[in-house]
């Protein structure tokens, strides 16, 4: 949740701090600001209601010199989303300017505090506490920066990953974190001169270098114009620094031509899934490779349990991981809303294995379940695809997705990833505890290797969906019906739809329709069922049976070639062939397709969906 940019060097930082502010903008963007100290030593904050666009609007006739400067893209959690609590914030004495992400919980009795001392406050936040408290404590210990920020940071209870500049010393920015997410970039310019960039993230980052820094939580680091960086933690102990090569490009993080980055994403499933399994899976060996469970065999092996923890869509993923990894390995498997899971006190053992799913790598409520189970003696492992995120950082082994940054906030590529990965996962577990007999796990690894082929068929064969989709924009509900594997991919259908169109949608098992959720059918009620000619095939065409009988609208998925259920239908989109428990690859590409072009034609902000943002780094 919010975007952090910085800049200390000799380029103008204005341009640098705007560009990044658009990279960042899918982690939210309902006010955005920056703060530039110009050559003659002023501290300027200039702020907007709204998209970065809006601030670029606003800065058009201001003074944007400066060769040193943060800035923010916000999305609100203490205070409305207006100019007074855009970022950044100023201190008392307007010498200092801070950014933040994350939550300060005891904000209200350090405010309180501070008004009991003579500070006012203009906005409703938290970071103008926390701005305020950093200048409390350099007027009150009459110390430096660094030491203030180190104090201020001691006395607060939550998350942060701030920025901070002093208008009295333009040569210098200070950062720190705990809990989310930091990186600076370590960088030439031209001319060869040091410079620094901060990012929420690495895509404000990666234009200019590919080198890294990722802070550690409770570190400060100081950057300053003449490439010196200073790091350490709250003790006030040195830290080594560890350079990291980021591995993207910056190719991945533009639109390519397509409209939308949620497009662009959904096309790219095929290519992101073949270099996801690259390496990974061995058709000519039948043989599966994940480089994180080769030191941690025995971890899986005599896992009594399998937990995973994961939010939104990777809960998705995680169910499907579920269903396969238990068929395949015969463990136990367990999926937990992260954030019910932190807070309710579960039972964990030391021979459990908890598996965190999460695109970002970066969710809070995730990486809380993980630290719980580690704190437990539980094996904790990672699926993320931001490499060096916090999530990956903080488990003990694990596995990245790879399929390249997912910059829509509608989570597509991921998912699919995310579901790919479990699958080799639990291939991987039964072959080493040898749970499939050999010809099915070879049936399995042939079939895996065609999925990236048959997703290009399916995109191919369902671009036509933009061409009715304009018939659903009147509905104001529909109902994702799937069974067996495709019940997660029903709850994912609704997921999409929802969060971009707006509709309300739900997601059901097929036969549980019965009881409850059949009352809402009419003839206005979309019904998509997913119904490919596996598993309880005849099931669940009785239960699209019963919503026509009650003139619901069917919407299916089906094989290819399938006619009954195409008949039955009112609209139909066709997927080919594949085993049941990879259907949900497939099944998943027209359900995209179908929530993208709906929203569209609502005109709905497809990248940018109201309310949420990308990477959810507060609970
Ligand atoms: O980064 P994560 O996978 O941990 O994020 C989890 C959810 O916030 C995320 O999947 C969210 O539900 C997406 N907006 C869904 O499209």
């Amino acid at each position: 949740m919010c975007g952090i940019v910085g800049y200390i060097g000799e380029q103008q930082a204005y341009p640098v701090l705007i560009k990044g502010l658009h990279r960042l903008e899918y982690r939210g963007y309902d006010s955005a600001g920056i703060a530039l100290i110009n050559p003659e030593g002023t501290l300027s904050v200039n702020k907007a209601k709204g998209k970065v666009a809006a601030l670029e609007a606003l800065c058009a006739d201001k003074d944007i010199t400066g060769t040193i400067g943060i800035a923010h893209t916000r999305w609100a959690t203490h205070g409305e989303p207006n100019t007074t609590n855009a970022h950044p914030h100023y201190s008392q004495s307007k010498n200092l300017a801070l950014v933040h992400n994350g939550i300060i919980e005891n904000y209200k009795s350090l405010r309180a505090e501070m008004e009991n001392h003579g500070l006012s406050f203009c906005s409703d936040t938290d970071t103008e506490v926390l701005v305020q408290l950093v200048e409390y404590m350099q007027v009150s210990h009459e110390c430096d920066l660094y030491t203030a920020v180190q104090l201020a940071l001691k006395n607060v209870v939550g998350a942060y990953a701030i920025a901070i500049l002093d208008r009295r010393n333009p040569d210098q920015i200070i950062c720190a974190r705990k809990g989310s997410p930091l990186i600076i970039g370590i960088g030439k310019d031209e001319n060869g001169k040091a410079e620094f960039f901060l990012g929420s993230d690495a895509t404000p980052i990666i234009e200019y270098t590919d080198k890294v820094v990722y802070l550690q939580d409770e570190e400060i680091a100081i950057m300053d114009r003449i490439g010196r960086m200073d790091i350490t933690n709250l003790a006030n102990v040195k830290q080594t620094p560890q350079i990291h090569t980021l591995q993207m490009n910056l190719d991945q993080l533009e639109k390519g031509g397509f409209p939308h980055f949620m497009l662009k994403e959904i096309w790219e499933q095929p290519n992101a899934l073949r270099t996801c399994i690259r390496g990974r899976l061995n058709v000519v060996e039948k043989d599966v490779l994940l480089s994180g469970i080769i030191d941690h065999k025995e971890r899986f092996i005599n896992a009594n349990r399998i937990i995973i923890c994961a939010c939104g869509t990777s809960w998705h993923s995680a169910l499907i991981g579920k269903y396969f990894i238990e068929e395949a390995t015969q463990i136990p498997v367990e999926v937990e809303y992260a954030s019910e899971f932190r807070y309710r006190n579960p039972v964990i053992h030391s021979d459990d294995v908890v598996i965190a799913v999460s695109q970002s790598g970066e969710t809070a409520d995730t990486l809380a379940a993980i630290q719980l189970a580690k704190s437990h003696g539980a094996f904790c492992y990672g699926i993320c695809n931001v490499i060096g995120s916090s999530i990956a950082r903080a488990t003990d082994s694990g596995t990245y997705l790879h399929v390249g940054p997912e910059i829509g906030v509608a989570s597509t590529k991921a998912f699919t990833g995310q579901v790919i990965t479990l699958a080799l996962l639990g291939l991987a577990i039964a072959k080493e505890k040898k749970t499939l007999d050999e010809q099915m796990f070879h049936m399995l690894v042939d079939e895996l290797q065609q999925i990236p082929d048959k997703m290009q068929w399916t995109l191919e064969h369902n671009k036509h969906i933009d061409q009715f989709a304009q018939i659903f924009t009147y509905a104001k509900n529909f109902i994702y019906l799937g069974r067996g594997y495709n019940y997660p991919v029903a709850l994912e259908g609704a997921l999409k739809l929802k969060e971009i169109s707006y509709i309300h949608a739900e997601g059901y098992p097929a036969a549980e329709m019965k009881h409850g959720p059949i009352a809402l059918i009419d003839e206005e009620m979309p019904v998509v069922v997913i119904a490919p000619k596996r598993g309880i095939y005849e099931k669940v065409v009785s239960n699209i049976q019963e919503v026509k009988s009650r003139k619901g609208k069917i919407i299916s998925v089906v094989t290819e070639g399938d006619t009954t259920v195409k008949e039955m239908s009112d609209y139909c989109f066709e997927i080919p062939d594949t085993r049941d428990c990879f259907v949900p690859l497939l099944a998943v590409i027209p359900l995209q397709l179908l929530s993208y072009y709906v929203a569209v034609a609502k005109g709905r902000n497809v990248d940018q969906p109201r309310n949420l943002a990308k990477s959810v780094t507060v609970e």
